[in-house]
């Protein structure tokens, strides 16, 4: 027998629990439980959001948000709720679930503005999310080969982060727990170069290497991307790319096109935008 939409409940749960989520996402995105643990856990039941839709008890539909906080420069931070895990299963699509639950999980956001990185915009422009510049830099390799550090000093890599931050507007502001749990070599497709002044993130695809943050005093830093570039290009990668600026020292090319960013301006709350949170920018998680 069909079922009828009075038999769905969509709201949002706030003893939502991973185990039970797991297999759900697991199934829509087909994508390991390691791309979706790491950054519940570190986020912690205080930051984060879950709207959720159950037929039978059965969730068939979620919205995840996560409470990063960026920096605004200085010691100032705003809250900036990541909207993430975005799924519905294929039998109940095209009824109204997904964008039911980005309607509830928008009433329980606060902060700056909300970021999401998406292939269907049109699904969030329907709740206020508009598409935004996206930075996309190629990098020409140059320089010795430097292969990336299996075991790099997570207390080095984390002071550097946090030096960082008063200078870099826009950048995630973490704590010790996110450092703890969403560790950098969460994946094995995360890679890690870091020496004692810079370091950097970047995630590795069959045909090229994407920097996915970088922080550090400008010539350590440029040596260290100039040369996770030649080591990409030394075993076989062909593109080599940045979704963060890059200091002078590195050769490349920077655009800006509209692509798959999406934000969402929110009302801001003055008590949360002082407050350092924790959080990670990274697109992976939206
Ligand atoms: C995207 C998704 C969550 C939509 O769930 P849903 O419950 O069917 O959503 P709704 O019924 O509220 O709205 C359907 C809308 O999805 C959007 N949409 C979904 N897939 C789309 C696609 N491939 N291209 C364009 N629009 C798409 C449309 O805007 C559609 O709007 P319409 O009702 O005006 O046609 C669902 O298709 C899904 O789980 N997809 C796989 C996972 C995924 O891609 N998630 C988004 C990650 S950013």
């Amino acid at each position: 027998m069909p079922l009828k939409m009075a038999d769905i409940h969509c709201r949002i749960n706030p003893d939502a629990h991973i185990n039970e989520l797991l297999p759900h996402w697991t199934t829509v995105f087909g994508v390991p439980e390691s791309v979706f643990t790491p950054v519940w856990e570190a986020m912690g039941p205080g930051r984060r959001i879950l709207a959720e839709a159950r037929v039978d008890g059965q969730i068939v539909s979620t919205v995840a948000v996560y409470l990063f906080e960026v920096s605004l420069g200085g010691f100032r931070s705003v809250q900036m709720p990541g909207v993430a895990n975005v799924s519905t299963v294929p039998e109940f699509r095209g009824k109204g679930l997904s964008s039911e639950l980005l309607r509830l999980a928008k009433e329980e956001m606060s902060g700056g503005f909300s970021l999401l990185y998406t292939g269907v915009p049109e699904h969030y422009a329907k709740v206020g999310y508009f598409l935004i510049p996206d930075l996309v830099v190629e990098i020409r390799p140059a320089g010795d080969p430097i292969t990336p550090e299996p075991a790099p000093d997570r207390n080095r890599v984390q002071a550097i982060h946090s030096e960082g931050l008063a200078t870099h507007p826009g950048a995630a502001v973490r704590d010790s727990v996110w450092w703890e749990k969403a560790v950098w070599f969460r994946t094995q497709s995360r890679l890690v170069w870091a020496d004692i002044d810079a370091y950097l993130f970047a995630d590795k695809s069959e045909t090229g290497l994407t920097v996915i943050e970088a922080f550090g005093e400008a010539p350590a830093l440029a040596r260290l991307v100039n040369g996770a570039a030649s080591w990409a290009s030394a075993n076989g990668m062909t593109e080599f790319r940045s979704r963060v600026r890059l200091p002078e020292g590195v050769e490349s090319t920077a655009t800006e096109h509209v692509g798959g960013a999406m934000v969402l301006p929110l009302r801001l709350d003055a008590g949360d935008s002082t407050r350092l949170g924790q959080g990670f920018l990274g697109i992976d998680h939206f």
